[in-house]
């Protein structure tokens, strides 16, 4: 397997060009399900979830190309295969975002049922009681969701819990059905509303989205479209960290500040010196940072896919912190690699004590999942001597070309072959 050698010590400087967000390309990929036009996807990132999605859609016999800007551009009318398969949904839970549109679309599905994962048991129970509710009939087989039906019907849904790729879910079935879907407690997250926007330029009619309640009104059929995916913020928040813990100087371009106000906040409240213009992001840090306490939850609030960055840059910043994971029930598993290379991390239930240490050192670490992985080449990059992180394929899910973007900007980072 893959792994990064990282010495650290070096303060980050320079700019980054931010990529399009992965958690908005894969539920627009999926999209492209329900027209039988062609949609073109630009600021596509070129991360290891999108070809996994691109190859489901090939797999299902949809006709796709791909340009040397990244941009896909999807012909879904000869879709005739309605099935992921477990050797996808296994390596990518997203994968469950082609349920809705299968159904709504081409009426029928079977898609594997993701497992647990390393962040906890993650079910998709929401996305099948919703889909139910509007009519279809689903069965689970096999460890494969079967899913049936003539035309869904438009329904009243409440989420108990706001999930984000189960309110996409919904949204995706929604707008072919017949009548008017409510959604409440949606979720509220910014590729919520990336995702609306994509399917509103396809002709679909869609209310509400970025608050709690999205109203949908089914249309007979969507057309194509040529949309750009929205900046990826946790991309953006993870170079703003790398700043902070390295106490250098970095430049953000190409992306969506508004998207990530509560990050800002608490880099601010740490001390980094913050401005913001347009799409672009200055961040300076010259001292060490006042660690910031954390409580995850869904947008507008801190960002469960920031959690470990955070837990990093608070095991050397001043003082004692608290970081509470309130969204999934086992995303600690960066800590104990954090412990290996010095940090002074307590875990009770779901809350991190951390004091902070003088200097983390390098040592060989494990990647568990894809923030984690960040988490640890965020600690690599401001620890005394080697950090070898291990088990690196999650990283390349998630961030687009790391390595050569920290290269670039002064870090001294290499991939070591298999
Ligand atoms: C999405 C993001 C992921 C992020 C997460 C939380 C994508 C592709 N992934 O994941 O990066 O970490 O939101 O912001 O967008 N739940 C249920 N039943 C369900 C669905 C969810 O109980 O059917 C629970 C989950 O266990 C979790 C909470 O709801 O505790 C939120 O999860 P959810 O928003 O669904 O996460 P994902 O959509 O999988």
């Amino acid at each position: 397997m893959e792994k990064l050698l990282i010495t650290g010590g070096k303060p980050l400087e320079g700019e980054v060009k931010i990529s399009g967000a992965k958690n908005s390309v894969l539920p627009i990929l999926a999209a492209s399900l329900l027209s039988d036009e062609e949609v073109i996807i630009g600021n596509v990132p070129h991360l290891q979830d999108v070809t996994t999605t691109i190859s489901l859609l090939t797999e299902m016999g949809a006709t796709l190309s791909i340009d040397e800007k990244m941009k896909v551009c999807i012909n879904a009318s000869s879709v005739n295969k309605f099935y992921a398969p477990y050797e996808m949904v296994k390596t990518m839970r997203a994968s469950i975002l082609v349920l809705g549109p299968l159904l709504a679309h081409f009426g029928e599905a079977k898609v594997s049922l993701p497992g647990g994962c390393a962040i906890g048991s993650r079910p998709v129970n929401l996305h099948l009681e919703g889909l139910k509710a509007m009519g279809a009939n689903i069965k689970v087989e096999d460890g494969y969701i079967i899913a049936k039906t003539k035309k869904l019907k438009g329904a009243k849904i409440s989420f108990p819990t706001a999930t984000v790729t189960g309110t996409e879910n919904i949204m995706m079935a929604a707008v072919l059905a017949s009548g008017k879907t409510y959604i409440k407690n949606a979720a509220k997250e910014p590729e919520i509303i990336d995702l609306a926007n994509c399917l509103r330029l396809m002709g679909a009619k869609i209310q509400g989205d970025g608050s709690s309640n999205i109203i949908i009104e089914g249309v007979k059929n969507l057309k194509g479209c040529n949309y750009d995916v929205l900046p990826d913020r946790i991309e953006t928040a993870t170079f703003l960290v790398a700043a902070a813990i390295t106490r250098g100087k970095l430049t953000l371009t190409h992306t969506r500040p508004d998207t990530i106000k509560i990050i800002i906040e608490k880099l601010k409240k740490a001390g980094a010196k913050i401005s913001v213009k347009n799409d672009i992001i200055n961040i300076e840090t010259k001292s060490k940072l006042d660690a910031v306490n954390i409580v995850t939850n869904p947008y507008p609030d801190f960002p469960t896919d920031m959690q470990a960055q955070f837990i990093a840059l608070n095991s050397i910043s001043k003082g004692k912190s608290k970081v509470v994971e309130s969204v999934f029930e086992n995303r600690f598993m960066h800590v104990q690699e954090l412990v290996r290379m010095g940090a002074d991390i307590d875990i009770n239930g779901n809350t991190a004590i951390i004091k902070g240490v003088k200097d983390l050192t390098g040592a060989p670490v494990m990647a568990t999942d894809l923030r984690a992985s960040a988490s640890l080449i965020l600690a690599g990059l401001v620890a005394k001597g080697q950090t070898i992180v291990d088990r690196i394929y999650h990283i390349d899910r998630g961030y687009e070309c790391i390595e050569e973007k920290l290269t670039k900007i002064g870090a001294n980072i290499k991939r070591l072959p298999k």
